[in-house]
């Protein structure tokens, strides 16, 4: 049977990563193959996609240049990566997707891609799948970008070009992947990320849980 595609969605220091690799070990725990990967950078040419994407000076590309780059390194994530795994039953967590393209490069961007393209991008590089479940984590972004700050700090390079752009920036983007949301109640759960990990956790396995019918497994 085909494996599942579950998107971890929301903004800078929300804890995608972080229940992500929870979520992979629960799975695990219950005998459900799965990977982890991300975008930009679920892939080694992907991987140079996104030291071109998330480092340096906040303005250094045109914003439609920035949304091909994108689109071309989730192809080649899709491609490469995502759909060989979903193949052979494996379930594939991926720490962000389209929704981040949305919320930042149309919700977030003074200078906003508009949704058309957008959507036009999706169509050729994504065609018609998408994924069975995208969580999306909601934080005051204050919080959630002193999280990230901290972690920029242990780090040798700095993934900070978002993280660099204005408060005001980052609330748009929150209120983006809100709207994502609201136009796709069937695919997206919002989760309140304002909780300690241990309950944030249990939150994601209740969604997951009851999404896929898991009670009784493992
Ligand atoms: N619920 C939480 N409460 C407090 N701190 C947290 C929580 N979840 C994660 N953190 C910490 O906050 C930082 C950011 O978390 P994490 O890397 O999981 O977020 P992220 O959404 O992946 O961020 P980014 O968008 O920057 O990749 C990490 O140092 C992590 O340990
Ligand atoms: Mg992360």
């Amino acid at each position: 049977m085909r494996g599942k595609f579950i998107t971890f969605e929301g903004g800078e220091g929300t804890g995608k990563s972080t229940q992500l690799k929870l979520l992979s070990d629960y799975l695990s725990a219950k005998s459900i193959r799965n990977i982890a990967t991300k975008e930009p950078g679920g892939t080694d040419i992907g991987l140079d996609l996104r030291r071109i994407l998330v480092t340096g000076d906040k303005d250094k590309l045109d914003p439609v240049a920035e949304a091909l780059l994108y689109f071309a390194d989730r192809r080649v994530h899709l491609t490469g990566k995502v759909w060989p795994a979903m193949e052979t039953g494996e379930w594939v967590l991926s720490d962000r997707f389209a929704d981040s393209t949305t919320a930042y490069q149309y919700f977030g961007y003074d200078k906003r891609v508009s949704r058309k393209v957008l959507d036009d991008l999706y169509a050729l590089a994504v065609g018609d799948f998408v994924p069975d479940l995208t969580i999306i984590f909601d934080l005051d972004p204050e919080i959630g970008l002193k999280r990230s700050f901290a972690k920029a700090d242990n780090m040798s390079v700095k993934e900070t070009r978002f993280e660099s752009r204005g408060l005001e920036f980052h609330q748009r983007m929150r209120h983006g992947f809100l709207e994502i949301a609201k136009e796709n109640p069937e695919r997206c759960v919002v989760l309140d990320a304002n909780k300690t990990i241990e309950d944030l956790h249990h939150d994601v396995v209740s969604v997951i849980e009851e999404r896929f019918n898991l009670q009784n497994a493992g």
